[in-house]
């Protein structure tokens, strides 16, 4: 009688142990999904706030895991989804310009354009090393040098668009690059707008 009731009392731990294993195992089963939908979720309200909500949504969901809910991820993130399309729409420019044939002004356009998106692929680079060294005592400094960067960048984009201004420039040349700059433009405008949000959040202070 005595040593049954013994044994009782030394199941009472095990289950407990079991009980407690069993419940956070739930826990952590459950969390996972609402991980994800918290980060998605993140990304989709500070893309509200961009001209191209669609486009920016489009470009960073595919990082909601890395980012999570950090706005200084979220910006890095957009700075170098843009950096990329930049050089890759930097080095198609470079391989257009070398087709013979090309008319003069269009030559001369396209040089133009691999100049300045050579210097907005520049001022993005330094937009995110700074970015890297953000720190709480350089903090407005740093995101005042990244806004001057990255609106110079979005000048660059413009500035390209403009040497194929007017009827004459249009053909194959003209439509190719406008629609690579025109992405590059906002997604560049994209990372402006969640650039300004980081700034102006004291809240968000490393
Ligand atoms: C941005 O790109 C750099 C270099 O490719 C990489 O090391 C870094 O992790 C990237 N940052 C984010 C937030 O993805």
């Amino acid at each position: 009688m005595e040593g049954s009731s013994l044994r009782h009392w030394k199941v009472i731990p095990i289950l407990l142990i079991t009980l407690q294993f069993t419940t956070n195992m739930v826990l952590s089963l459950a969390d996972a999904p609402f991980d994800k939908q918290r980060n998605i979720e993140y990304i989709k309200s500070s893309c509200s706030s961009t001209t191209y909500p669609r486009l920016c949504y489009r470009s960073l969901s595919i990082y909601a895991n890395k980012i999570k809910t950090s706005p200084r991820l979220l910006v890095d993130t957009a700075l170098n989804v843009t950096l990329k399309a930049s050089k890759s729409t930097s080095r198609l420019m470079v391989k257009i310009s070398t087709i013979h044939g090309l008319r003069p002004r269009v030559a001369a356009a396209m040089a133009d354009c691999i100049e300045v998106i050579g210097d907005s692929v520049d001022e993005l680079q330094q937009s995110i090393e700074e970015l890297g060294h953000i720190s709480r005592s350089n903090f407005a400094l740093t995101m005042s040098d990244i806004q001057t960067w990255v609106s110079a960048a979005l000048t660059d984009e413009d500035t390209c668009m403009d040497g194929f201004a007017g009827k004459s420039m249009n053909g194959n040349v003209k439509t190719m690059v406008r629609k690579r700059i025109v992405k590059i433009a906002h997604l560049t405008s994209n990372a402006l707008a969640l650039v300004n949000n980081y700034a102006s959040t004291q809240s968000n202070l490393p």
